[in-house]
C-alpha cells in the first residue's frame, strides 16, 4: 500500500489522496512517515481528503477523525496547512457541509488513491449495510455493531460513541482513481469474502468495488480464510506477467 502511494506522490507531486480512520491503514502511514523522513517522500504539494467523520464530537475531541488523522499520519509529515480535508461534523447545516465536500472533491480534480479499510459488517468509510450505491457524502446512522467495533477507541463504553457520522458515499468512492483496501484478521474474513466474491449488494456495501476498474485488496492470512477461491489468487500473484 505504501508502495503504491509513494510511486502515484513521486510521479504526480499534486496528489489528491483519499485517506481512511480505523486501526487497519496505521502501519501505512507509519511506513509513509518513515518514508518521509529517510528518503525523502514529500507530501508538500499533495492534498487529501478524509472519508468520514462522527458527528457532534467536540473540536478537541482525540477521537475526531480530523484530529486522529493529523496525529496518526498528516501531522507527522510535509501536507501544507490546509491540505487535509475532512467533512464537517460540527457544521450547524450538515446536509450543506456535505454537499460543500462533495464539490471540494470534484474542485481538486478528485481523488486519485484512496486507502480503505473494511468494517465487520462489510461497511467502507461508514457507509453501512443498506446503503445506496449510488449514495454520495451524507449523515448516516451507525449500526449497533460499527458503535460496539468502535468502543475500543472510547473507553470501551459504547454509549460514548456519537450515534451519526457524515460519510463519503459509494458512489464517491467509486469515483477515485485507484482503490486501495486493507484487512486483517479473522473478525475480517467474512466482509472479505463477500466483498471479493459475494453477489454486489447494499448488504455488503464494499461489494461495489467489484465495479471498480482499479482496486487492490491486501489481506492477511486471517483476514483471507474465507476466500473461497484462495488458491486461484494466490497463483494469479505468483505467475503474474
Ligand atoms: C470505521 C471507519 C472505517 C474503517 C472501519 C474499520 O468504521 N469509519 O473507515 O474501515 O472502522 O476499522 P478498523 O480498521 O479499525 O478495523
Amino acid at each position: 500500500a505504501a508502495d503504491a502511494v509513494e510511486s502515484l506522490v513521486r510521479s504526480k507531486p499534486d496528489a489528491v489522496l483519499g485517506l481512511a480512520t480505523g486501526s487497519s491503514p496505521l502501519r501505512v502511514y507509519d511506513e509513509l512517515v518513515r518514508r518521509h523522513r529517510e528518503s525523502g517522500l514529500s507530501f508538500a504539494r499533495a492534498r487529501a481528503f478524509m472519508l468520514d467523520e462522527y458527528v457532534g464530537l467536540a473540536a478537541g475531541h482525540p477521537q475526531r477523525y480530523r484530529n486522529v488523522i493529523e496525529e496518526e499520519f498528516a501531522g507527522r509529515v510535509d501536507f501544507a496547512a490546509g491540505a487535509v480535508q475532512g467533512p464537517d461534523g460540527n457544521a450547524v447545516d450538515l446536509p450543506g457541509a456535505c454537499a460543500a465536500y462533495e464539490a471540494a472533491i470534484v474542485g481538486a480534480g478528485g481523488v486519485d488513491l484512496q486507502l480503505l479499510g473494511i468494517g465487520t459488517d462489510g461497511h467502507i468509510a461508514f457507509n453501512e449495510p443498506g446503503s445506496s450505491l449510488a449514495s454520495r457524502t451524507r449523515i448516516k446512522t451507525l449500526t449497533a455493531q460499527t458503535r460496539e467495533d468502535n468502543a475500543r477507541f472510547f473507553d470501551d463504553d459504547i454509549e460514548q460513541v456519537p450515534q451519526h457520522c457524515l460519510t463519503q458515499g459509494l458512489a464517491t468512492i467509486m469515483s477515485a482513481g485507484h482503490l486501495v483496501l486493507l484487512a486483517t484478521g479473522k473478525g475480517k474474513a467474512e466482509a472479505v469474502h463477500q466483498l471479493v466474491e459475494g453477489p454486489v449488494s447494499a448488504l455488503w456495501p464494499a461489494t461495489i468495488m467489484q465495479m471498480h476498474p482499479h482496486a487492490t485488496v491486501l489481506v492477511d492470512d486471517a483476514a483471507a480464510s474465507r476466500l473461497q477461491l484462495a488458491g486461484y489468487y494466490r497463483q494469479t500473484y505468483l505467475s503474474k506477467p
